[in-house]
């Protein structure tokens, strides 16, 4: 491992570790470390924090488009959406809240971004049948965790690369902090005690071919391939007006891995389009 390397990954276990950090997402994270806390004591930590709060139940109530009844408490929203997914979107307001008090349009843009693949993820989920949604959301949804805690790590450099498109952007990281966002949100997420498929939908989530291709003995997680095939809906429908190209041979084995077609991915891509609009209040 080189020393750049492991510089990073021992300052994002700093992160977590020492009190560099707002109690809240201390507290948030110690909750849902420990597998043995309940229900009860997420919910006690998150109501703790207003801003937080109001945005779990904000967007808890637009995850299921369409669910008949309000959600207007933290126990509603656990009940409802359940513990996985409450704890997905605490650590990812807290992060995108804490490491972005300056609220600087690209990181406020990264968060918006993060929930369209969480719904993306979430769609795709139910259309394939093969994976939980709560487990889709919280993959989704994290998926560029990486990315703020670069940002949190490095400050205004890290800003400088944040624009490049994806394929510069993991090598000009890699070269420049010692890994990649994919790499530095997995050790973050698996040191926050997440899924192991989620961790591995963060570490893939730009080559899944490299994920499929290491699974030696069982089934690969359709997660992974889901994540990578959500963001990629998501960011094509960003750069090109709604209109999706992502048709190619690369991606015919990982839409089979993920057990979904073009035609879920174009109907999924014009869904989470009309989501999106509904959701601006959230994400500023
Ligand atoms: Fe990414
Ligand atoms: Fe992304």
């Amino acid at each position: 491992m080189s020393t750049k390397r492991e510089e990073l990954l021992s300052r994002i276990y700093e992160i977590i570790k020492i009190s560099t950090i707002p109690s809240i997402l201390k507290k948030i994270i110690e909750v849902t470390e420990d597998s043995n806390s309940s229900v009860c004591e997420l919910e006690r930590v998150i109501e703790h924090d207003q801003s937080i709060a109001a945005r779990v139940v904000g967007i808890s109530n637009s995850v299921y488009y369409g669910f008949p009844r309000k959600i207007n408490s933290i126990s509603q929203a656990i009940l409802v959406l359940g513990f996985e997914m409450v704890k997905g979107l605490a650590i990812s307001t807290a992060v995108f809240d804490v490491f972005d008090k300056g609220k600087r349009p690209d990181i406020v843009s990264l968060w918006r971004h993060s929930f369209e693949v969480a719904m993306g993820s979430v769609l795709l989920a139910e259309k394939s049948g093969g994976v939980a949604k709560d487990s889709a959301f919280l993959a989704g949804l994290l998926h560029d965790i990486g990315r703020p805690i670069l940002y949190q790590i490095f400050g205004r450099q890290y800003l400088d690369v944040i624009g490049c498109d994806a394929m510069g952007l993991l090598s000009i990281e890699e070269e420049t902090f010692g890994a990649a966002h994919p790499e530095a949100g997995s050790w973050f997420a698996d040191r926050c005690k997440l899924p192991e498929s989620c961790v591995n939908s963060i570490r893939f989530h730009h080559n899944p071919e490299l994920y499929l291709s290491t699974v030696k003995t069982g089934k690969p997680s359709p997660l992974v391939p889901m994540v990578y095939l959500a963001d990629l809906i998501i960011s094509e429908g960003n750069d090109c007006s709604g209109k999706c190209t992502i048709i190619s041979p690369r991606h015919s084995d990982i839409m089979k891995a993920a057990c979904v077609d073009n035609m879920v991915l174009h109907e999924v891509a014009e869904t989470v389009k009309k989501m999106s609009a509904q959701l601006d209040g959230y994400f500023n």
